[in-house]
């Protein structure tokens, strides 16, 4: 990372000598610090797949030493079991660099900003309660609730980094729709409804085969009654996000940003949502084999990425209310300027 001495931080906005690191220090612009966040991103999901690719393959015993992976080897890929679990291993180090990282950025940061400060120690902490749910985990042989807890718990993290990675590249300050109340309140609900996907998910998870291990405890619940469940969630966040892009599309003007941003985000929710059901489907028809839940894994998470995406994406660096154009957006006493559809 290339850093670049501060040394006239009294003339910069945002380095008031009273925020940490200001002051002659190592500062990091706006556009580095967003690499960091992007890091971590990428790290927490590249974890979840090789987490889950741990489980699928039941290969959390592929090594029998730590941090050896043998003893005497710190690397040792004689089976596939090995490999895999020596790529979890790497994955735990690059992503608990990548939070510290994100966190050591934000201080150093010009401008300083609070929320990103608070984002990335939140990913922090997420991390560490990783290490102890896991520790937990294995306490209770894998009991599905705490499985499905270090899944969810992932998840969480995962929508910190993207709202890390979506604030660290726009301007601070307050922020209005851009979109009016009823369209804002789809994406909330469409918002819930994914997250319900989260819980619905994990129980059809811990209830049929690639729970924990072949011998771990299971819910005991029928699965097709939880996929039932679990896909009646699916349909109702799909007819949501329909709604809400059918309103966006046929409405002219209805979005303030006017250059179909929105609109092409909503198309890629669309798109990952179809193609993660449509994993879901088949998966549930072919007995459940571990690749395909592998995929759907990785779905699910991108299903949850780019729903917040598109969600933060309904507003826009707030302006002083300018007549009636502030009060058609519902945005009380201020509105969404345009300038950053276009930065
Ligand atoms: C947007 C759509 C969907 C999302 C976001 C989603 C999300 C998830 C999540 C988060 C899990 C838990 C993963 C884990 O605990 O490791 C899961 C599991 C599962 N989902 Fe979905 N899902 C969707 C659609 C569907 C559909 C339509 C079906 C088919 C009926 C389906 C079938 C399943 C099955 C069978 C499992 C259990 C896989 C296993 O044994 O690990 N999903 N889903």
């Amino acid at each position: 990372m290339r850093v670049r001495a501060d040394r006239s931080s009294a003339d910069e906005p945002g380095t008031d000598p009273a925020e940490p690191g200001a002051s002659g220090r190592w500062t990091i612009t706006p556009a580095r610090y967003r690499i960091l966040a992007v890091a971590a991103l990428a790290m927490l999901v590249a974890i979840v797949a090789t987490g889950a690719a741990v489980r699928l393959t039941g290969s959390g015993l592929g090594c029998s030493d730590w941090p050896n992976c043998e003893p005497g080897d710190f690397i040792s890929v004689g089976t596939p079991n090995q490999a895999i679990e020596q790529l979890n291993r790497l994955f735990t180090g690059l992503v608990s660099l990548s939070v510290i990282a994100a966190v050591l950025g934000s201080l150093r940061r010009r401008p300083y900003q609070r929320d990103l400060m608070w984002l990335s120690l939140g990913l922090v902490a997420g991390v560490i309660g990783q290490i102890v749910l896991g520790g937990i985990t294995v306490l209770v042989e894998l009991h599905p609730i705490a499985v499905g807890g270090h899944f969810v718990l992932s998840m969480i993290l995962v929508a910190d980094a993207v709202v890390l990675v979506w604030r660290s590249g726009r301007p601070a300050g307050p922020r209005a729709p851009v979109v009016p109340p009823t369209d804002l309140w789809l994406s909330r609900a469409a918002l819930v409804l994914v997250s319900a996907l989260m819980l619905t998910g994990p129980v059809v998870t811990g209830t049929g085969p690639h729970a924990g291990d072949a011998a771990s405890p299971r819910f005991g619940f029928s699965i097709p009654d939880v996929v039932r469940v679990h896909s009646i969630n699916m349909w109702l966040f799909l007819t949501v996000v329909v709604v809400l892009l059918v309103r966006l599309v046929r409405t002219p003007g209805i979005d303030r940003l006017g250059d179909g941003r929105i609109v092409r985000r909503g198309n890629a929710l669309l798109i990952v949502i179809v193609a993660q059901g449509a994993i879901g489907y088949v998966q549930y028809a072919a007995g459940i084999p571990a690749a395909m839940v592998l995929a759907h894994i990785v779905g699910a998470t991108a299903v949850l990425a780019v729903t917040i995406w598109f969600h933060l994406g309904l507003s826009a660096p707030a302006t002083p209310a300018a007549g009636p154009v502030g009060a058609a957006m519902g945005g009380g006493e201020h509105h969404a300027s345009t300038v950053e559809a276009r930065a």
